[in-house]
């Protein structure tokens, strides 16, 4: 076996499941008992398993065939330890965070690996500071975390679009219909704009593109003067129009929530009204994160995950593993914590869905 400066090792999955989970739950477990000796310990349902002390230590016949597992064999759950932490402190109760501290010590952790996306990775920053030994993997079909290239999930997400986006196609050419799906992705338009591009989408909107409704509806009238029968809309659940970029964040999300129906809904009625067009509306929805992963998840998730685990032999603590270029790195926590990577409005994947002719509702 090789030195470790960790002896017992936690383990857990925090917020939306992404495929690749349990690619990576494998890494972390067989690198910790097969090359260092660690003793590992999984907690159930994300952080509130740390909370609860729902914990077992893992047996290694539990990483057999979880590799093409979608889902997570832990469970997992957007449990916001740190929301309660000042009532606690002036109110002199034992707070969630405390609870996570007492469950640390009492299992005789010397390390903890967490998998998750931004909002996991803020509190895992935020119990560094508060002395745990932590290392993260970056998790989200959303790609939307700061300081890596890429996160797990990513590419299955965008395969499961783009293939409905493909088969969209045949069903459109054959109404002569504008059909418009709506793929995941609140802040980030990372989802959207890939599979719109890879599935060949003539109108794509993404959140950080505020869209003008005018500006679709010459696009796809201008496609039907040119002899082009159909429409394909790829649209970010995140989308907005410019009047709801301008407004303030209460009054957008008074807005919305009166909306019926999301927001593929809202686009496909406005080109019917614009451009009287017939559309129709296809949510993806939760499609993108269920099911096995793709072969470029299982290696990813397995590099993060085996590169992890020798960080924390190595006592190389409170770092996500990142991918930048082609290196795996680790990354400070305090660097990626409350912050999001949205799509840059001169990102080469912006220009290139431009040169081929798409309109990005601008
Ligand atoms: O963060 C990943 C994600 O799938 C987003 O794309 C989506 O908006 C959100 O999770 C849905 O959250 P929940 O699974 O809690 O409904």
């Amino acid at each position: 076996m090789n030195k470790s400066v960790s002896k017992t090792c936690g383990i857990l999955t925090s917020g939306g499941d992404a495929p690749g989970l349990n690619a990576a739950i494998r890494a972390v477990a067989r690198t910790a008992m097969n090359v260092y000796g660690m003793k590992v310990i999984g907690f159930e349902h994300g952080y509130r398993g740390l909370i609860e002390n729902r914990s077992r230590v893992l047996k290694p016949t539990e990483f057999s065939s979880i590799l093409t597992l979608g889902g997570t064999i832990l469970g997992t759950s957007r449990e916001k330890p740190f929301k309660d932490k000042n009532w606690c402190e002036e109110n002199n109760a034992t707070c969630a965070v405390n609870s996570i501290k007492e469950t640390y010590h009492k299992l005789g952790l010397d390390s903890l690996v967490i998998l998750g996306g931004n909002g996991t990775n803020t509190t895992a920053s935020l119990l560094v500071n508060e002395g745990l030994n932590i290392i993260s993997l970056p998790k989200t079909i959303d790609n939307d975390i700061v300081e890596t290239d890429i996160t797990f999930g990513f590419h299955t997400a965008l395969s499961v679009a783009t293939e409905a986006i493909d088969r969209l196609h045949s069903t459109a050419s054959s109404h002569n219909r504008v059909m418009v799906i709506e793929v995941m992705g609140h802040k980030a338009g990372w989802l959207a704009l890939y599979s719109g591009v890879a599935g060949g989408g003539d109108v794509i909107l993404v959140p950080e593109i505020p869209y003008d409704i005018n500006s679709i509806s010459r696009h796809l009238k201008q496609r039907g003067k040119d002899g082009k029968s159909f429409s394909i809309v790829v649209v970010a659940e995140g989308a907005r129009s410019i009047e709801e970029a301008g407004m303030d964040k209460k009054k957008f999300k008074k807005l919305r929530a009166q909306m019926s129906g999301s927001i593929g809904y809202r686009i496909a009625h406005e080109i019917q009204k614009a451009a009287e067009l017939d559309a129709r509306v296809t949510v993806l929805g939760y499609v993108q994160r269920g099911g096995t992963p793709v072969a470029y998840d299982r290696i990813l998730a397995t590099e993060f995950g085996t590169a992890a685990t020798n960080m924390v032999a190595q006592g190389d603590f409170g770092k996500m593993v990142a991918m930048q270029g082609n290196h795996i790195v680790g990354v400070p926590l305090e660097k990626v914590a409350n912050r999001i990577k949205t799509v840059p409005l001169d990102h080469e994947m912006v220009k290139s869905a431009r040169d081929v002719g798409t309109c990005l509702g601008d």
